[in-house]
C-alpha cells in the first residue's frame, strides 16, 4: 500500500514537473507576443499579437479534432501564410502575419506547446 502510494505520488510530482516545463517553453518562444505567462499593464499595452486564449479559441472552432487542431498549430508556426490564417483581415491589419517561427523552436517542442495552448 505504502508503495503504490509513494508510486502515485511520484508520478504526479513528475507530471506536474513536465507540466510546468511545457509553459516555461511556452512562454519563452510564444509568450512575448501572444500574452502567455504573468500578464502586465505594460504586456497588454504592447500587445503584438492575439492572446493564447484567443487563439485556443479560434483553433478549437476551427478543428474540433485535438489531432486537427495540434496539427494546424505546428503547420502554421512553422511556416504561416495569410491563405491559411484563421484570425481575419483585421487581425493581419493590425498585427501583421505572424513571422515564421522556424528557426526558434523543434518540432517536439512546438507539439508540447500546441498542446498547451489548446488546453489553457
Ligand atoms: C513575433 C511575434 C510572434 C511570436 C514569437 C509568435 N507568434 Fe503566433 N502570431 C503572431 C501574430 C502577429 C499572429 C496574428 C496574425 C496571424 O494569424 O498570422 C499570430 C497568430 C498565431 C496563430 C493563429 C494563426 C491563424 O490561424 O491566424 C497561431 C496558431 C500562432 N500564432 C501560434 C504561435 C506559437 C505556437 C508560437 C510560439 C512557438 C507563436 N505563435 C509565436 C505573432 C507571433
Amino acid at each position: 500500500m505504502k508503495k503504490i502510494l509513494l508510486a502515485t505520488i511520484l508520478v504526479t510530482s513528475s507530471l506536474l514537473a513536465q507540466g510546468s516545463e511545457v509553459e516555461t517553453l511556452a512562454v519563452e518562444k510564444c509568450g512575448s507576443c501572444h500574452l502567455i505567462g504573468p500578464i502586465t499593464k505594460e504586456k497588454l499595452n504592447n500587445m503584438s499579437a492575439p492572446p493564447s486564449w484567443a487563439l485556443a479559441k479560434k483553433v478549437n472552432t476551427a478543428y474540433p479534432d485535438r489531432a486537427d487542431a495540434i496539427a494546424f498549430i505546428v503547420d502554421y508556426t512553422m511556416s504561416p501564410s495569410e491563405d491559411k490564417m484563421l484570425f481575419s483581415h483585421k487581425t493581419k491589419e493590425r498585427f501583421g502575419v505572424m513571422p515564421s517561427q522556424k528557426d526558434m523552436i523543434s518540432k517536439d517542442e512546438l507539439r508540447a506547446v500546441a498542446k498547451y495552448i489548446i488546453d489553457n
